[in-house]
């Protein structure tokens, strides 16, 4: 099996390119253009990586880069559902046309499969919890609405042409090598910089809005069954998520238990876009793929704040 990993050199994507290496794959190829990614998150494993900078709105380099591969796994994106309110114009290009172009080389380079970071913003906010594939989405942002047509033309091709293609919504991913230097970073690296800074974190609204945190090897782990599933699987949409849920003053508080570290938050009004509470509903994910998380919330928590606290510091 020959794999490829877009956003390779990103946060997850460089976790499932170990994650790859280490069940023994041999090598793998990344393809990156490092506008979020960093090179340095494949330091370890360089031996095992045929890097490419290659940036997925290049239908010619994207295609020359998918040549004899089996099976790829689409990281890359411009993440953040700030972000593409601010700026929306090239995070609709990369993952609206990078997933398009990603789709179409796939099909012309005889890809068996590929498989879809896509994200549960896609649901917004419905009335029951947790989230089941099955319920109506309701895109709160462009970010939400770009990784849901992403799904729907992963679907189409599974159908009009022939390519395997399974989605994973990805429910708030945390983990190691997640970038804090923006103040569009997910908010459980913000909180991790905040307290080895030893400055307040800002809480956008009153705290109380609740997310399903998942550990960062347990979405790798899924990638890798989603990999080995069989074709029936494909054409599909399924929750990568852990199945519990936390409000953000929890996290907060429980981070600041984990440390020994007290800080009192900042209150600032609630973001736009913000979708109020995230679970996932695991069963389909459970029974077709094999999903099962590894890491309790408050696991994952700690080895990711061993990791900043060793990384930050150097
Ligand atoms: C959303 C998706 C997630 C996707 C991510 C990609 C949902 C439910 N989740 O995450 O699947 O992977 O986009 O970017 O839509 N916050 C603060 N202070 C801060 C930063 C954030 O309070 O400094 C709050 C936000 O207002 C939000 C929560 O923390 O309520 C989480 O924010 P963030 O980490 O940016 O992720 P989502 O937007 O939830």
């Amino acid at each position: 099996m020959k794999y490829l990993v877009t956003g390779g050199a990103g946060f997850i994507g460089s976790a499932l390119v170990r994650g790859l290496l280490n069940e023994g794959a041999g090598r793998v190829t990344v393809v990156d253009n490092l506008l979020t990614g960093h090179e340095s998150n494949l330091d370890e494993v360089k031996a095992g990586v045929d890097f490419r900078r290659v940036d997925v709105r290049d239908y010619a380099d994207v295609l020359s880069a998918m040549q004899g591969h089996d099976v790829v796994f689409h990281e890359a994106a411009i993440p953040s559902v700030p972000r593409s309110i601010d700026d929306p114009i090239p995070s609709h290009e990369v993952n609206i046309n990078g997933t398009f172009n990603e789709l179409r080389a796939a099909k012309q380079a005889g890809v068996r499969r590929v498989i879809y970071a896509a994200s549960s913003s896609a649901y917004g906010d419905t009335e029951v919890l947790p989230k089941v594939e099955s319920m109506q989405t309701n895109p709160r942002s462009p970010y939400a609405a770009q990784k849901l047509m992403g799904e729907y033309y992963m679907s189409v091709w599974a159908s009009c042409f022939g390519v395997e293609t399974i989605s994973l919504r990805y429910f708030n991913v945390f983990g190691p090598r997640q970038d804090p230097t923006s103040a569009y970073s997910g908010v459980l690296s913000l909180f991790m910089k905040a307290i080895l800074e030893q400055k307040a974190p800002t809480i956008f609204g009153d705290g109380e809005q609740s997310r399903d945190f998942t550990f960062v090897e347990d979405v790798v782990a899924l990638n890798l069954k989603a990999a080995r599933a069989p074709a029936s699987a494909s054409g599909r949409t399924y929750n990568a998520g852990n199945g519990g849920r936390i409000t953000l003053n929890e996290a907060w508080a429980l981070l600041q238990k984990i440390t020994g570290v007290t800080l009192e938050a900042k209150y600032g009004p609630p973001r736009a876009g913000d979708v109020r509470d995230s679970q996932a509903d695991t069963k389909d994910a459970t029974e077709v793929l094999g999903h099962a998380p590894q890491y309790t919330f408050e696991q994952g928590m700690r080895v990711t704040f061993d990791w900043y606290r060793n990384s930050l510091r150097r």
